[in-house]
């Protein structure tokens, strides 16, 4: 395993009440504080960058070859698994600076589900600065892989039902959940039960629906998260997700969603999409991260 150290700026802006010398009456004004949190990310040492595994593509597409990968035989082993272990994507990076610096309030003291964490960067920042309650989730295998490990190394301690108090003055409340597309069912833990969060605020999902294959569970999976919100408490929850095309036109291997299928699939699955922001790739050129809201059409 390596350990990275992500540094995070969010400011928060506040008024302050401020008491002026010589006779004159107290005066208000807007005070901005830019506060740091430093987060350490653990990953599995994969591969390269993902600039170096970009370039490696190139070079593969050209030989026509793919490279082993060594967790090939591990238990809980798939190639949408092996992405979770492998590193922070430049998505999920994007995104957090949106959700921390950019739009704090679309999180702000939420009950935040994030869709396949991974590692963890997003959903830890988002309960770390925005103090929100975050539960983490992913498959099985990167649950215990690397996500449980990332949220406890950013925690101070462990409060009831495996939540964790995360670092920072106010620290939000965070931990991590196995839960499959796959399997719907696993849905259901999330929001009925009391033992777990009763309420769901916001979704949040970064590079999440880059294979074709995952769309469609996907996307069942957030309406499955709708509905139960609408049925338990007559609301939806908010969505924001962020994707990067990976497709390639010229390429003989069709495992990736281009954009033209992403939102293909949202309205396949009555879903009304918003693209938000979109941000130039500094890894791919022409190609961006993408930020959409979404709700149930
Ligand atoms: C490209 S990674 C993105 C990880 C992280 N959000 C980030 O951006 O750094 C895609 C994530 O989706 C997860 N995933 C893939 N298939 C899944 C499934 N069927 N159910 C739940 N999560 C899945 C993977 O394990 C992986 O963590």
């Amino acid at each position: 395993m390596q350990t990275d150290v992500h540094r995070i700026r969010c400011s928060r802006r506040h008024r302050e009440d401020v008491c002026r010398l010589g006779g004159e009456s107290e005066t208000r004004r807007r005070v901005e504080e830019v506060e740091e949190f430093v987060i350490k990310i653990s990953h599995r040492k994969l591969l390269g960058t993902e600039e170096e595994e970009e370039k490696g593509k190139e070079e593969n597409d050209k030989e026509d070859e793919f490279a082993i990968d060594p967790y090939f035989f591990d238990d809980g082993y798939s190639v949408a698994a092996t992405t979770g272990f492998a590193r922070v994507w430049e998505g999920a990076s994007v995104f957090t600076d949106f959700l921390v610096q950019e739009c704090p309030n679309l999180t702000l003291r939420k009950n935040v589900v994030e869709l396949g964490s991974g590692v963890g960067l997003c959903g830890v920042a988002v309960a770390i600065a925005n103090e929100a309650n975050v539960t983490l989730t992913d498959l099985p295998s990167v649950v215990e892989g690397v996500l449980r490990q990332n949220i406890t190394q950013n925690s101070t301690s462990l409060t009831e039902n495996g939540w964790h108090r995360v670092i920072g003055p106010q620290g939000g409340l965070a931990r991590a959940v196995a839960l499959n597309w796959e399997k719907p069912m696993d849905c259901h833990h999330l929001t009925a039960s009391e033992k777990y969060i009763d309420a769901v605020d916001v979704i949040i999902a970064a590079e999440c629906i880059w294979l074709a294959d995952l769309l469609d569970c996907f996307c069942e999976t957030l309406n499955i998260l709708f509905e139960r919100e609408k049925k338990l408490r007559s609301r939806t929850p908010q969505c924001f997700i962020c994707c990067r095309d990976r497709s390639r036109k010229d390429s003989k291997v069709k495992i990736f969603a281009s954009e033209e299928m992403v939102e293909a699939a949202f309205s396949r699955h009555a879903l009304a999409f918003d693209v938000m922001r979109e941000f130039p790739s500094t890894i791919e050129q022409n190609r961006c991260v993408k930020i959409y809201s979404l709700s149930k059409k």
